[in-house]
């Protein structure tokens, strides 16, 4: 492509830009142009650290920005909702990090607001666009451990010194985010959970900090989920069939690539090779937006992600009840 690079901008200064930047810098698809802070001066400075030509003061300058086409949105989760929707209208493509909302009508809202724009948006959920997870697919429904039957998926870590993530307000939470990904995961190889059930241990600013979850798929597969913010660094997806099991060490963050097939006594070890799935990920929407491929994730990709996590908030409400998932 080349010549006909997506224009990007960056709505924050959050950390996890460090891990998009790169991938949007190097690509021939796409090209970094704006970032926009709170303030003319993190702006100004985090704009000179990172070599990106345009700062904004305020996130709706970025917004007003006429040569910006895509906005990657780095928010906290809470304002997700409100910012995709203002950059959706002001007529900006629409790259909203995980989660997209707590609320499946939340999520319908952005995406009728994308439709009435008649531009895209999608959910950054990276590590859908690792090949490694394109491989586990590939294995799963090629019958390499034969009827699935069973999924177990863990994301946890330690949280130090960040309000953002434990302020209800800003819909904090392991669930909301780490958990998200276990239940992608799930999703991703199950599909739609009919039941969910999960138990939560609560912090001090009242959002989960642990949380176990069961979801109960068509055809009787069952997952079962660990997320967590007070528990040593640990990932790690589990798929077991009538013949065998794929175990991926590190499905989320794909730090060191490759899956376990065991059948029986026998145990191969499939490699993968490394990638960049932030780079992959920007790469596909840009050519989305050029109309060259689909955006990996879509509408129904993000309702079934929120029914899921909402079904999952509201049994952990009722103290692990069983709940439908919404459909
Ligand atoms: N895909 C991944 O691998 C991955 C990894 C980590 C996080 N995430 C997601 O990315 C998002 C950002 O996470 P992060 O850890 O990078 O965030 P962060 O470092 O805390 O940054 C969030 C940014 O949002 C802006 N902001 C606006 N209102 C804010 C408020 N009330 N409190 C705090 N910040 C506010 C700030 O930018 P300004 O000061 O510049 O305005 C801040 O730098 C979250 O939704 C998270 O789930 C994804």
């Amino acid at each position: 492509m080349g010549v006909d690079r997506v224009r990007w901008g960056l709505l924050s200064t959050a950390r996890i830009n460090a891990a998009v930047i790169p991938g949007l810098k190097e690509s021939e698809e796409s090209e970094l142009v704006a970032v926009a802070s709170r303030t003319e001066e993190r702006a100004a400075a985090y704009a000179h650290e990172w070599g990106i030509p345009r700062a904004h003061g305020s996130y709706e300058a970025l917004l007003e920005d006429p040569d910006v086409e895509a906005v990657y949105i780095s928010l906290p989760n809470g304002p997700h909702v409100e910012w995709s929707v203002r950059a959706l209208e002001a007529g900006k493509h629409v790259l909203c990090e995980k989660p997209m909302a707590r609320h499946p009508a939340e999520v319908e809202r952005v995406f009728d607001a994308a439709d009435r724009a008649g531009l895209l948006l999608m959910e950054a959920f990276m590590w859908r666009h690792h090949p490694q997870t394109a491989r586990l697919v590939e294995l799963v429904h090629g019958g390499a451990i034969g009827e699935l039957r069973l999924i177990r998926a863990t994301f946890t870590f330690t949280l130090v010194d960040d309000e953002a993530r434990l302020d209800p307000a800003l819909a904090g939470g392991s669930l909301m985010d780490v958990g998200c990904y276990c239940v992608s995961g799930s999703r991703l190889l199950a599909g739609e959970p009919e039941t969910a059930m999960a138990w939560q241990v609560l912090g001090e600013t009242g959002v989960d900090l642990r949380v176990v979850g069961t979801l109960v798929f068509p055809g009787n597969v069952l997952a079962q989920l660990d997320c967590a913010y007070d528990l040593p660094s640990r990932q790690g997806l589990e798929v077991v069939g009538s013949e065998g099991t794929l175990r991926v060490p590190t499905p989320w963050g794909a730090d060191e690539p490759g899956i376990v097939l065991q059948r029986g006594d026998d145990v191969e070890l499939i490699a993968i090779a490394t990638a960049d799935r932030y780079r992959l990920q920007s790469d596909n929407f840009s050519r989305a937006i050029r109309g060259l491929e689909p955006p990996m994730l879509g509408r129904e990709d993000a309702l079934g992600q929120a029914r899921t996590i909402d079904a999952l908030y509201r049994s952990a409400t009722a103290g692990g009840e069983p709940v439908k998932v919404e459909s």
